[in-house]
């Protein structure tokens, strides 16, 4: 009797789940219904000019405000980037709405990268903290902010695959892993977009930059890329398309050339696989003048033609340049293009108004200044930058600093350089807000113990002046904690580096105070992966703390000094040096793959000892901190992991079991990292591929088994003739805690049809 009453109540409760989902699928499909009802009613009033001036983007600091007034009362404008503070945008949305004849209103955008007032760590920080809900939570919070600002629409997130450090937009990326890079673009793109869009605390989100942008060659920004298909499906595009079905509202076409079409002009990318393969009904807006570049490129003859090429292509707005402005008209007035395509541009632009509320709700009241730096948000951009820092050394486990240290020399550039540690693209943040680790460990510590002497003005200073100051500081302290790296100008768009080592006089500086023979401990605040092979062997602990945002001083306080525990992962590859780049874990194996033993310049005959293998003759092959790597306080043991079964059928599902101790001294957090390899493929495989990973929290002692599932998905990949599938055959599968070999432990496996 019992058990049947049970299965009544949990048949009750399946319906209740089944109804209410089918309500809310009804429900989401009648708004949607409505919203492209008056799309269709709207699109009738508009005339062509109003049709055009929906797909213009422009950037006010171009424009005399009365000349900007006039053409948004005339319908000639959709959008507008960077429109000073929260009272401008209020008062151009007053005269889209009220004095424009269609009372269309504007989308405001801005670029809201991490952070607006609160700023976060940088992304490529953001993405070493390897947890997705932490980065929503940073995402929905720089949304409250930059909403009540009156901001529509972020440019983020950024999703380019960056496996080049020179490139200085690896800042703003995920680092170069598919799978990590998919899981951040799902959790900005719900932190950004919430539940609703129509939320006032929303922002519509924007993945940028579609596609290959990160590929440039060299590393030199806007550069071509060339990257072939199955390279493109299964590496540069699985985080735009993880994005398009978290419901992203607008993508970004990028600046480069990719295969040899513009990414701007590229139908393929644009109409073929985002707007066919994975249905993306929001809007494409271009690159800042990346319509007009088309002519830079070779790939149109004039603007008109740009315009041309871009509209076919499936640009929906354009962002700051005019072709559209100047020569859609004519286009179709000749008959060169069907307005068909113009409405269709509208129509997109338009659900995402609606979507957006933007019809019932067009204006933000200027915001009470509480509403930015609110405690709760300043304590998870601290949380966040204690969880993006990682731990690369620590020998003697030296890190925490023991209470036996009475005094510490706090040394280096950016010890005390706010607008640096709050990294690249802030145009909101102000370096004012910003808690440094000058002012945080003088908080933690007192003031007292803390010596202070920068050595260096600035990362880039070789003026060495100061170094006797910072060497008499060194000299009075039981321990030197550095802060070097780059400042905020070496990284972000268009400030690619060639050479990646510490700038400035500061490798000097580093052996200075190492001379003196205090312990040294390195905290690297940074864009991007430097190269400090010179400096490594001085420290006795480094902790690579990127660009961590407002709170960046009170996080490294905290790790410092044992409050808080390292428990950050690389998103990316660390060349050992320039001429090793590209270095990332998931390349392919080659025919002749390197080894560690073929290592050094032969001495005999020209063709002796070498064993052509693909090694350096010179240098390792090996990156000099692998992807997935990060050290704790504590230590974790690994089981061997365990396997549900050693052949699965394609429909089956594989479970897979490792269980982790916390074998040291500290509570802390662990990675837990799933990679695999599927040893033969239609198409050469990569050596490792990250399928799954998950944090997990221990007290000493403590151990916890991790079950990760697979299923034939998590095999699967683009293979020959471009078809999506999991090819049956032999596959390894590993966890550990990094994509080092000698971190991971295996077993084999067989996927059958
Ligand atoms: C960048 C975009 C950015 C846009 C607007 C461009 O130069 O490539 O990422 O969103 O400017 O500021």
């Amino acid at each position: 009797m019992k058990n049947r009453i049970f299965l009544y109540l949990a048949f009750g409760a399946l319906l209740v789940v089944f109804i209410s989902c089918t309500t809310k699928k009804n429900e989401i499909s009648a708004s949607e219904k409505i919203i492209s009802e008056k799309i269709d009613s709207l699109l009738q009033l508009m005339n062509l000019e109003e049709k055009i001036g929906q797909l213009a983007q422009v950037n006010p600091e171009y424009n005399n405000t009365e000349i900007l007034l006039e053409m948004i009362r005339k319908g000639k404008i959709g959008s507008v980037i960077n429109a000073g503070d929260a009272d401008f945008r209020k008062r151009l949305q007053q005269v889209a709405v009220k004095e424009s004849r269609l009372g269309i209103p504007l989308i405001f955008g801005r670029d809201v990268i991490h952070g607006y007032r609160t700023v976060f760590p940088i992304p490529l920080a953001q993405s070493c903290s390897w947890n997705p809900e932490l980065v929503k939570k940073a995402a929905q919070i720089a949304a409250f902010e930059a909403s009540s600002d009156g901001i529509h629409w972020t440019f983020s997130p950024m999703l380019d695959i960056a496996r080049d450090p020179r490139w200085g937009r690896i800042a703003e990326s995920n680092g170069e892993d598919p799978y990590l890079g998919s899981q951040m673009a799902i959790a900005m793109v719900n932190g950004y977009q919430g539940d609703k869009l129509n939320n006032p605390h929303a922002l519509a989100a924007c993945a940028k930059h579609y596609v290959g942008y990160g590929a440039a060659e060299g590393g030199r920004d806007y550069n071509t890329t060339l990257i072939p298909e199955p390279e493109l499906r299964n590496i540069y595009l699985p985080p735009f398309k993880a994005a398009v079905e978290a419901k992203v509202a607008t993508v970004m076409s990028a600046f480069n050339d990719l295969n040899g079409i513009p990414a701007t002009a590229n139908e393929f990318t644009l109409r073929q696989i985002l707007r066919t393969e994975w249905a993306f009904d929001g809007f494409v807006v271009s690159d800042w003048t990346s319509i007009s570049e088309l002519i830079n490129h070779g790939y149109a003859a004039d603007e008109r033609d740009a315009a041309l090429k871009a509209i076919q292509a499936g640009i929906d707005m354009e962002m700051v340049s005019t072709c559209y402005q100047d020569h859609l008209k004519e286009l179709i007035q000749n008959g060169v293009i069907n307005e068909n395509l113009v409405n269709e541009a509208v129509r997109n632009i338009l659900r995402i108004k609606f979507r957006k509320g933007l019809f019932d709700n067009p204006y933000t009241e200027k915001p009470d200044s509480n509403v930015f730096l609110m405690p709760a948000h300043l304590e998870t951009a601290k949380e966040l930058a204690i969880q993006s820092t990682v731990l690369l050394k620590n020998d003697n486990n030296i890190l925490p600093l023991s209470e036996n240290i009475n005094k510490v020399a706090l040394i280096g550039p950016l010890a005390d350089a706010p607008l640096d540690q709050l990294g690249m693209w802030t145009p909101d943040g102000r370096p004012e807000e910003a808690v440094t680790p000058l002012t945080a460990i003088r908080q933690l510590i007192g003031n007292q113990r803390v010596i202070y002497a920068a050595g260096l003005e600035k990362s880039r200073s070789t003026d060495k002046s100061r170094f006797n100051n910072a060497i008499m500081a060194a000299r009075q302290a039981d321990a030197c904690i550095m802060f070097i790296g780059e400042e905020q100008i070496l990284s972000g768009e268009a400030h690619s580096r060639a050479f990646l080592n510490l700038p400035g006089a500061q490798e000097e500086l580093v052996s200075a105070i190492a001379q003196t023979g205090k312990p040294l401990i390195i905290i690297i605040m940074a864009g991007r992966p430097l190269i400090f092979d010179k400096i490594e062997n001085k420290a006795k602990a480094i902790l690579y703390a990127w660009h961590g945002g407002t709170m960046a001083g009170p996080a490294i306080a905290d790790l410092l000094f044992g409050k808080a525990i390292p428990s950050g992962k690389l998103s990316v590859s660390f060349p050992r040096t320039e001429g090793q780049i590209p270095v990332y874990y998931n390349h392919r194996n080659t025919g002749r793959p390197p080894s560690k033993e073929n290592l050094g310049i032969p001495t005999g005959t020209p063709l002796d000892p070498v064993n052509y293998s693909s090694n350096y003759l010179d240098l390792d092959f090996t990156p000099a901190y692998p992807f997935g790597y990060g050290l704790s306080y504590t230590s974790f043991e690994y089981s061997p992991i365990s396997l549900s079964k050693d052949t699965m059928s394609k429909n089956d599902t594989l479970i897979v079991k490792v269980t982790i101790r916390n074998t040291g001294k500290y509570a802390g957090t662990e990675v837990v990292q799933l990679y695999i390899r599927d040893l033969v493929g239609s198409i050469t495989r990569p050596v490792k591929e990250l399928k799954a990973f998950r944090r997990i929290a221990l007290e000493p002692g403590q151990s916890k088994e991790i079950v990760f599932t697979l299923t034939q998905s998590d095999f699967a990949f683009y293979g020959k003739n471009m078809t999506y599938s999991a090819e049956p055959g032999q596959f390894m599968i590993w966890s550990g805690n990094s994509s080092d070999d000698k971190d991971l432990s295996g077993a084999i496996f067989y996927l059958t049809e």
